[in-house]
């Protein structure tokens, strides 16, 4: 079925549109669905290989319709923001996990197989302890989001075994990118960040900045995804996606103010609730199944963020 499409849920949002493009471009046909809750038509391009349903992925109707006569979903469509899960657990479940659910029924009635999802390094809550985590590393959901994201997986486990769906499961660390809405405070951190640097916004660090995120640009992350819908076999069990690199939020601050000159004000307020402390990919296991090409160095990365070069 070379010419029936692939299904991106959640394609409108960042990730999602960056993938869209990345497919458009090897020639795919693309189906999105999405309901533009954080996502933007804006973001996904006129095409004739492109159509875009607007609705919910945990309705059943929809996301059996959207599945239908496609060769493979990558499940993207949640609520990204853990602060959200924290403030409103019911709403975002809805989205977070029964619409992980929903599409698995919905592959498994229309007998679509290959699904990538995007599961999260928030699963291992502080595990880590500051060393880098590993798949094995028991999860500890610290959050609704991390709590939905790792049942999602379970179900798609389940689903495997079951149904013969063929489930490509990766933990993202943090990823950052053109398109990462920095409008909304549920956002992102770099994103924020920046665009407050640049439009001499103040800027709130919670907690004392000395936390560590595993950032990915979000180019390299789609150079994986694409190679996970066009392997051949998948092996079962999640694949942590992150460069097994620590920055600090003070030192991403510095780096956004090489790059753009002074700072802002910068005010540390308490940390949030759920709040990770620690977060680095160890990666042995995406590097022994899947390509990941000179990735991004930060600050490039954060240029091209800003459309500096
Ligand atoms: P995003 O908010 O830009 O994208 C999410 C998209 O899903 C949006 O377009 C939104 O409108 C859509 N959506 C939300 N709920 C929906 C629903 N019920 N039905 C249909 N569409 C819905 O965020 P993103 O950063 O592109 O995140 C994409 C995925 O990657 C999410 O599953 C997120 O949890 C996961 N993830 C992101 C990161 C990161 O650092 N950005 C890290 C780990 C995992
Ligand atoms: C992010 C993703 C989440 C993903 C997880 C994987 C988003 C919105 N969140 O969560 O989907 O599953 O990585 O690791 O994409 N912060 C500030 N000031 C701000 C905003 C944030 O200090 O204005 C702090 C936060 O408190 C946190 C850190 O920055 O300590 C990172 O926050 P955020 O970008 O929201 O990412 P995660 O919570 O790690």
């Amino acid at each position: 079925m070379p010419d029936s499409p692939i299904l991106v849920t959640g394609g409108a949002g960042f990730i999602g549109s960056t993938l869209v493009d990345a497919l458009l471009a090897r020639g795919c046909a693309v189906r999105v669905l999405d309901n533009l809750s954080t996502g933007k038509r804006a973001n996904l391009p006129e095409h004739p290989r492109l159509e875009l349903r607007v609705g919910d992925v945990a309705d059943s109707e929809l996301a059996r319709e959207a599945v239908r006569g496609c060769r493979a979903v990558v499940h993207l469509a949640a609520v990204a923001s853990v602060q959200a899960s924290v403030e409103d657990p019911l709403g975002t479940h809805r989205s977070n996990l029964i619409g992980t659910l929903n599409l698995c029924e919905a592959m498994r009635n229309e007998g679509v197989k290959r699904v990538v999802f995007a599961s999260s390094a928030a699963v291992y809550g502080n595990n880590g302890e500051g060393r880098a985590v590993g798949e094995n590393t028991p999860a500890a959901p610290l959050t609704p989001y991390a709590v939905d994201k790792l049942a999602s997986e379970h179900y798609l486990d389940f689903y495997r075994r079951q149904h013969g769906l063929e489930p490509a499961v990766f933990r993202f660390f943090n990823i950052y990118g053109p398109r990462q809405d920095p409008s909304s405070p549920y956002s992102g951190v770099i994103s924020i960040f920046a665009e407050r640097a640049r439009s001499g916004l103040p800027i709130t660090v919670f907690g004392d900045g000395e936390q560590t995120r595993d950032f990915v640009f979000v180019a390299d992350l789609v150079a994986v995804l694409v190679q996970a819908l066009e392997a051949p076999t998948l092996e079962a069990g999640p694949v942590n996606l992150g460069l097994g690199q620590s920055v600090s939020l003070n030192q991403l601050l510095s780096a956004v103010g090489e790059l753009l000159g002074p700072l802002p004000p910068v005010t540390y307020l308490a940390a949030r609730a759920g709040d990770i402390r620690h977060s680095r990919a160890d990666n042995r296991r995406l590097l022994q199944r899947f390509q990941l090409a000179a990735p991004m160095p930060m600050k490039e990365g954060l240029a091209r963020l800003m459309a500096l070069s």
